[in-house]
C-alpha cells in the first residue's frame, strides 16, 4: 500500500516511484498470460510490448490538438484510418471508395461522436431519437444520455440474441437520425443482421452505425480463413459508418479507436469548430482538444509490425482458442453454451440443476481463471463471459479440467443464499430511497472495501453478484454508483 499523503510533499528517486507503481500493478488481475477473460487483448507476440512502450515514449507529448503542427501524427492517423478502412471493406477498388474517418480514444468516445454527428446532421429536429437493439454496447445508452437523444431499445430475441430486423425497422420514427447494431455485441459475441437493420435504415433515408468497436478487427480474417461471417462492413449498402477498436483486436495498447463514415459529407457534423473568443480557434474531430499522441504511434507501431499476416495468423489462433474453450463448456454437464460462438467470444449459462454461476465464477477465480459474470437481464440468463485472444490458446488444455473442477465445487457449495433481512431489503429499495446510511450497511454486510481481499473488493463476489441480480437495472445502477463512489476516494487523514 502507498500512503497517498506522501506522493506530493517531497520528491523521491525516480527508482522509488516506478519501484510504487509496479508494487500496485502486482495486485491487478494479469493483463498477459492467457488467465483473464476481459479487460485486455493480449497476442503474446514476443518483443510487441517493449515495440509500442518505445513508440509510445517517442510521441507522448505530442499534442493531437493541431496536426498542422505535428504532422506525424496526421500521418499517422490517416494510416490507422485508411488501415481501418481496409480492414471494412472500404478504399479504392471498393463500394466505398470514400471513406474517412478519426482516431478516438475508444470505442464510447467512437459511438459517442456516432450519436453526435448523426443528431447534429439534423438541427431541424427537435427531440432526436436512436434505435439500437437491446445488446447493443451500454455507450450507445451514454451517448444518448450525454447528448439528450431518446434511446428506442429493441428487444433481442432470447433464442438467437439478435434484434428482428423488422422491429428495427418498425421502431424507426419521423425524429430517428440513426439506427444502430452490433457486429459483434459484447455480451454474447452474435453478430446482428447488419443487412437487413441498414436497408430499413437506408429506406427510411436514416444513418446506419454499425458498433464493430469489439470484433471489427477480426470477423474479416475469420472470414479469410473460411468462417461464415455474415456482411457487416461498408460492402453493406445503408451503412453510413462504423467503429473499430485498435485498442482491443489490433492488439495495440489502450487508448486508441478508429471512426469510420463512408464519405466525408457524412462526417462533417462531427467536429466541432469555435472561433468566438481571443485564443487559438478550435478546430476538434473529437471529443478531447489536447490528445497524447502516445496511444497513436504505439497502434501505428502495432499495426506495422503485425501487418495484414499477423492479423490473419492471429485470428487463426484465436479462433482454435474459442473452438477448445467451448467444448470445454459443452463437455460439462449443467453448462450450455448461450450460443455457438461465431466470432471471438465464449458465454455460457447454467442448465436446470447446473452450478450457481456466481459461485462457479468464483470457483474459477480461485483456480486463477478471471471470467466475467453477466446478470440476468429482460428473460436472459445470467451468463460468463469470455473475451478470447491470442493469448488463451496454449492455455486451453488447462481450462476444461479446471472449469469441471469448479462446476463441481460450485455443485457442493450449492447457490448463494441471500441472508433475508438483504433479500428483503433489495426487494423493497427503490433508488431514490438508498441513503448514505443504507449505502454503507450494504457495503459492509457485502464486505466491500473492507480490505477481506487482496484489493477493495471481497474474494468471492458470489453475494454481491447474486444481491445485484436480484435488483432491477436502476437500482444496480445506483448500488455500484454508491459502492465505486465510496471507493474513489483518497484516503485523507494521515498526514505525515
Ligand atoms: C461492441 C462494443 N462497443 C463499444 C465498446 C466500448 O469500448 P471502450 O471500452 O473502448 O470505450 C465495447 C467495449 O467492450 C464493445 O465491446
Amino acid at each position: 500500500m502507498i500512503d497517498e499523503n506522501r506522493v506530493l510533499p517531497s520528491g523521491v528517486a525516480a527508482d522509488v516511484a516506478l519501484a510504487e507503481v509496479r508494487g500496485l500493478r502486482a495486485g491487478d488481475r494479469p493483463t498477459h498470460g492467457g488467465r483473464l477473460f476481459a479487460y485486455v487483448y493480449d497476442p503474446a507476440v514476443p518483443g510487441l510490448d517493449e515495440l509500442t512502450a518505445a513508440a509510445h515514449r517517442e510521441s507522448a507529448h505530442v499534442n493531437g490538438l493541431d496536426p498542422t503542427a505535428f504532422p506525424s501524427l496526421l500521418a499517422m492517423e490517416n494510416a490507422l484510418v485508411a488501415a481501418a478502412g481496409r480492414v471494412l471493406g472500404a478504399g479504392p477498388g471498393t463500394t466505398a471508395p470514400d471513406v474517412v474517418g478519426s482516431v478516438t480514444s475508444g470505442g464510447t468516445e467512437s459511438l459517442i461522436l456516432a450519436v453526435k454527428t448523426a443528431r447534429d446532421a439534423h438541427p431541424e429536429i427537435a427531440a432526436p431519437r436512436i434505435v439500437v437493439p437491446s445488446s447493443a454496447h451500454a455507450a450507445f445508452a451514454k451517448a444518448a444520455h450525454y447528448l439528450r437523444v431518446a434511446l428506442d431499445v429493441v428487444p433481442v430475441s432470447p433464442d438467437t440474441l439478435r434484434p428482428d430486423p423488422a422491429a428495427m425497422a418498425a421502431a424507426i420514427r419521423p425524429e430517428t437520425v440513426l439506427v444502430a447494431c452490433s457486429a459483434p455485441s459484447y455480451a454474447h459475441g452474435v453478430v446482428d443482421p447488419v443487412a437487413e437493420i441498414a436497408a430499413a435504415a437506408a429506406e427510411a433515408g436514416v444513418r446506419c452505425h454499425v458498433d464493430a468497436c469489439f470484433g471489427g478487427w477480426t470477423l474479416p480474417y475469420l472470414r479469410r480463413l473460411g468462417e461464415p461471417v455474415p456482411p457487416f462492413d461498408f460492402a453493406v449498402p445503408g451503412v453510413t459508418s462504423i467503429s473499430v477498436d485498435l485498442h482491443k483486436y489490433a492488439y495495440a495498447p489502450k487508448g486508441v479507436s478508429v471512426l469510420l463514415h463512408r464519405d466525408a459529407t457524412l462526417r462533417a457534423p462531427q467536429y466541432f469548430a469555435y472561433a468566438d473568443w481571443p485564443g487559438y480557434t478550435m478546430i476538434n474531430p473529437v471529443i478531447a482538444s489536447t490528445r497524447s499522441g502516445g496511444p497513436i504511434a504505439a497502434a501505428y507501431a502495432t499495426v506495422r509490425h503485425l501487418g495484414d499476416d499477423g492479423y490473419l495468423r492471429l485470428a487463426a489462433v484465436t479462433r482454435d482458442a474459442v473452438a477448445g474453450l467451448a467444448d470445454a463448456v459443452r463437455a460439462v454437464d449443467g453448462l450450455r453454451l448461450m450460443a455457438e460462438p461465431e466470432s471471438t467470444v465464449v458465454c455460457f449459462t447454467a442448465t436446470a440443476g447446473g452450478p450457481d454461476l456466481f459461485v462457479l465464477v468464483d470457483e474459477l477465480t480461485a483456480r486463477g481463471w478471471h471470467t466475467q459474470p453477466q446478470l440476468s437481464y429482460a428473460g436472459l440468463p445470467a451468463s460468463v463471459h469470455l473475451t478470447v485472444t491470442a493469448a488463451v490458446a496454449p492455455r486451453v488444455a488447462e481450462f476444461g479440467p479446471d472449469l469441471a473442477e469448479a462446476v463441481a465445487a460450485a455443485l457442493a457449495a450449492g447457490p448463494v443464499r441471500l441472508p433475508a433481512e438483504l433479500a428483503a431489503l433489495v426487494g423493497a429499495l427503490t433508488p431514490e430511497a438508498l441513503t448514505p446510511e443504507l449505502v454503507l450497511g450494504l457495503a459492509a454486510a457485502l464486505g466491500l472495501g473492507s480490505g477481506s481481499g487482496t484489493g477493495p473488493l471481497p474474494e468471492r463476489m458470489a453475494l454481491v453478484n447474486t444481491l445485484l441480480d436480484v435488483a432491477p437495472p436502476s437500482l444496480r445502477e445506483r448500488l455500484l454508483v454508491e459502492f465505486v463512489g465510496l471507493l474513489q476516494r483518497p484516503a485523507w487523514g494521515s498526514d505525515g
